[in-house]
């Protein structure tokens, strides 16, 4: 065990009233993406406050081009592998597409799924359709997160991955809806609400007229809170985006470190004496 994962065993547990709390305060809430209990441990060790097992994993760890095909059973997979890490971080469950659209009861029982598997919270998309689920789930005493804007589940509705909220009107993706949006998921019950690719301006003023926590990623600085996908933070994407900063280049170091296990190998210098038992 290092220091710094000794003093992070020390901090005391995140919660759902302790991240609620955090509304405009002086300290802002940071989130991260982890998909396992190794990368789990790291970020908790870092001091993260929310781990995210997010839908992504559909993208950046099965290959998947949008997050669409992730099931609950694998979505309880990687809930269950982070929670064996039993980190300080908040464990935030994503909600798969089709796992609560077709019934507010399967809404449930699919959030109870993420629960049982160790999931703190819950975390779902949309505005004003899905305000009904996320009421229920809450009403179970599931902790929920909504989660508005760029909403990666409403791909083909969207058109891509396209920034939302540029336009005025009616239409979905518009600001209007956005910001109606915001207010259905915070009037529902959400305890914190993620908004992804908004202009930073309609980011700032939802985080202003809601009651709670906003977390943004390429929502700009007006936020209560920041949220990354892990893999971009640690520069393991082969894409980079706008939104996402790399804090580490560990695409690069992995395959430079690989190609030369393959170049010792083949010059038979792998394993030398020191690696080798007697
Ligand atoms: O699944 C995910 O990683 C997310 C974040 C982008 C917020 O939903």
């Amino acid at each position: 065990m290092t220091e710094s994962h000794i003093e992070s065993r020390k901090r005391p547990k995140v919660t759902v009233p302790g991240i609620a709390e955090r509304k405009n305060g002086q300290s802002p809430i940071s989130m991260i993406t982890a998909y396992d209990a190794m990368y789990a441990a790291i970020v908790d060790e870092a001091g993260v406050d929310m781990i995210l097992v997010g839908d992504s994993v559909a993208t950046v760890m099965q290959g998947a081009r949008t997050t669409l095909p992730v099931t609950m059973d694998q979505m309880e997979y990687h809930v269950r592998m982070v929670a064996s890490a039993e980190p300080r971080a908040l464990i935030v469950g994503d909600m798969p597409f089709g796992s609560y659209q077709a019934s507010i009861g399967e809404a449930v029982t699919n959030a109870v799924r993420l629960i049982k598997a160790g999931a703190e919270a819950v975390k779902l998309e949309g505005g004003v359709h899905v305000a009904p689920a996320v009421a229920a789930i809450a009403r179970a005493d599931i902790p929920v997160v909504g989660h508005i804007g760029l909403t990666p589940q409403s791909y083909h509705r969207m058109g891509g991955n396209k920034v939302q909220g540029r336009i005025s009107g009616e239409n979905a993706g518009s600001r209007e809806r956005i910001l109606d949006d915001a207010h259905a998921v915070d009037t529902a019950g959400a305890f914190a609400l993620v908004i992804e690719g908004v202009p930073s301006s309609l980011a700032g003023e939802i985080t202003d007229k809601v009651s709670i926590p906003t977390i943004g990623i390429g929502a700009g600085p007006r936020c209560d809170g920041q949220v990354l996908v892990l893999h971009d933070v640690l520069g393991l994407s082969p894409r980079r985006f706008t939104f996402a900063k790399a804090y580490a280049e560990l695409r690069s170091a992995s395959i430079e470190a690989v190609s030369r296990y393959v170049a010792e190998v083949q010059e038979r210098t792998w394993p030398d004496d020191a690696h080798s038992f007697h």
